[in-house]
């Protein structure tokens, strides 16, 4: 009965079909539709209900996965793509679908989050069909210490896709991309491991792409920017770029497998726009304070401050970079 109530709607191209007209041909009663309606919401098929019926909501730029997967070149990264109108968060999804084995490269999509995770306990602005909200699962073979550099993996990985849609891409260290101090993309890494090695990490990534400055919230409106911004003020395809981001990704994590994070880290230190400049670091390990010159990123993706009392090295943590640059 559901298969059928789905072709109805299929069939409808795009107009509303009457929850009595699908009764009535389908001989049960319009409680009955609503519940299988219901049931094909669940299995996650965005459907509009309005006054006058229910309809598919198929819009261009929805982030469905045969419309990403169309033409994506990539082996790995979205070849199985699991996508949500609406979920928590993603990386949730994913860390259970991690645990219950999905494969490599695995990606989990959905257009709005309700509980939109970020460092530090902090929330992600999440509003529906305007960010690309995805986390990957992967399986690289690695120790537990390593799991940071795939943070700095797909930051550098988004920057790669700014510059091909003429995009000037900033990173602020360690992963937060930034267009004039502002917070672009935000990234969260989360993993399972053993002392010695990796079992997954899942990387969760959040772009403000088709966001309007004043559409903010008030409380993030002088932190927050978006894609749309840098754009002229110009509207993105959100597949478009999400295509051109997962190629990237895949290009440099195979890159990273076969030769190691050196590639990565230099092309970090070409995006970032945290070296070099006097900074305010809050530790997130201890939550002390303290200001110096940001000078290199080590071989594990840790910031090293030059200080009054010698070099620090960061591992996590809040960096500001201070405006007297
Ligand atoms: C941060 O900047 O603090 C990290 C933000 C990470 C947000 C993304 S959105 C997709 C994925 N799911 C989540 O709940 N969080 C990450």
């Amino acid at each position: 009965m559901r298969d059928k109530i789905f072709d109805m709607l299929k069939k409808s191209d795009g107009e509303f079909v009457s929850g009595e007209d699908m009764a009535t041909k389908l001989n049960i009663t319009r409680a009955g539709v609503w519940k299988h309606i219901k049931k094909l919401r669940d299995n996650g098929l965005d459907i509009i209900g309005k006054k006058n019926g229910y309809k598919i909501n198929d819009s261009p730029d929805l982030l469905q996965p045969e419309k990403i997967q169309k033409n994506l070149n990539t082996k790995i990264i979205g070849k199985n793509i699991f996508y949500r109108p609406k979920v928590d968060s993603t990386n949730n999804i994913a860390k259970k679908m991690a645990r219950e084995n999905a494969v490599d490269g695995t990606v989990i999509i959905a257009e709005e989050q309700t509980n939109g995770k970020g460092r530090l306990e902090r929330n992600f602005y999440s509003p529906k069909e305007k960010c690309i909200l995805f986390s990957v699962i992967l399986r690289p073979k690695c120790f537990p210490k390593d799991a940071p550099k795939f943070t700095l993996l797909a930051a550098v990985a988004v920057a790669r896709a700014m510059e091909k849609f003429n995009l000037h891409a900033e990173i602020k260290w360690p992963n937060d991309i930034v267009h004039d101090g502002r917070k672009i993309v935000g990234i969260l890494t989360e993993l399972a491991a053993e002392v010695d090695f990796v079992k997954w990490i899942v990387v969760g990534v959040g772009i403000n792409v088709n966001i309007k400055p004043e559409d903010f919230p008030e409380d993030i409106k002088n932190i927050a920017s978006s894609l749309y911004e840098i754009n002229g003020k110009k509207n993105l395809s959100r597949v478009d770029f999400f295509q051109t981001l997962l190629e990237e990704f895949e290009k440099i994590y195979l890159s990273a497998n076969e030769n190691g994070f050196g590639e990565i880290l230099n092309l970090w230190k070409k995006y970032n726009v945290t070296l070099g400049k006097n900074i305010k670091v809050i530790s997130a390990d201890t939550g002390d304070v303290f200001f110096g010159k940001a000078i290199d990123i080590d071989s594990d993706g840790a910031l090293i401050v030059e200080t009054e009392n010698g070099r620090q090295t960061v591992y996590a943590g809040d960096v500001s970079i201070r405006k007297a640059d």
